[in-house]
């Protein structure tokens, strides 16, 4: 069989001698941010030196909370975590990566089923700009299960969701609901 390692060094040549990643953007709607979510943010700030939260406007999507509402909750769960920013965007993805000159994108994969779609989502970001790379961290398994939208459906028939988020966001959900 032919020996592919030349072969992939040099194809991958530019990106090998570029700079040491040490920023990272974990991009998503956190519509609201859970105790997933903050897990997957909690590991990547132990390995890169900055991580940034990135709030996606998504209007298509209907979120429940304002980008505002979203980010200072987000603000709030994480200010203890000296080396992460939140910020927004609104655009794709890579040029939102372009614009802060970072290379690193963090997912989080649940499950099975995440994986199609993040599948076609890293491909499709590393054909657009194929210096940027996708690094995925497998959820914890306790929050194997966890979605925005499942907490949002139970915090809004008033079921128990103080495992799923922190109490900021917990409290969030109660008043969002109540003044429904
Ligand atoms: O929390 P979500 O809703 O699963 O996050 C999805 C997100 C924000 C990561 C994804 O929708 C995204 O990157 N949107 C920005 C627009 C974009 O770049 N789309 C093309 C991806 S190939």
């Amino acid at each position: 069989m032919k020996d592919k390692t030349k072969e992939l060094e040099n194809a991958n040549k530019p990106i090998l001698q570029r700079r040491k990643h040490t920023l990272a953007v974990c991009p998503g709607s956190f519509d609201p941010v859970t105790y997933g979510h903050l897990d997957v943010i909690h590991r990547a700030a132990s390995v890169f030196d900055k991580v940034i939260v990135a709030v996606l406007k998504n209007a298509s999507k209907n979120p429940l909370f304002s980008i505002e509402e979203r980010k200072d909750l987000l603000i709030a769960v994480t200010k203890d975590i000296s080396n992460v920013e939140v910020d927004s965007f609104d655009d794709l993805l890579i040029n939102y990566m372009n614009e802060k000159n970072a290379h690193v994108i963090i997912k989080g994969l649940r499950a099975v089923s995440d994986f199609e779609y993040e599948l076609q989502m890293a491909s499709l970001n590393r054909k657009l700009n194929e210096e940027i790379e996708t690094f995925f961290m497998m959820s914890s398994t306790q929050y194997s299960y966890l979605s925005s939208s499942i907490v949002k459906q139970i915090a809004q028939y008033n079921g128990p969701v103080s495992d799923l988020v922190p109490r900021e966001v917990e409290h969030a959900l109660q008043v969002k609901f109540a003044n429904r």
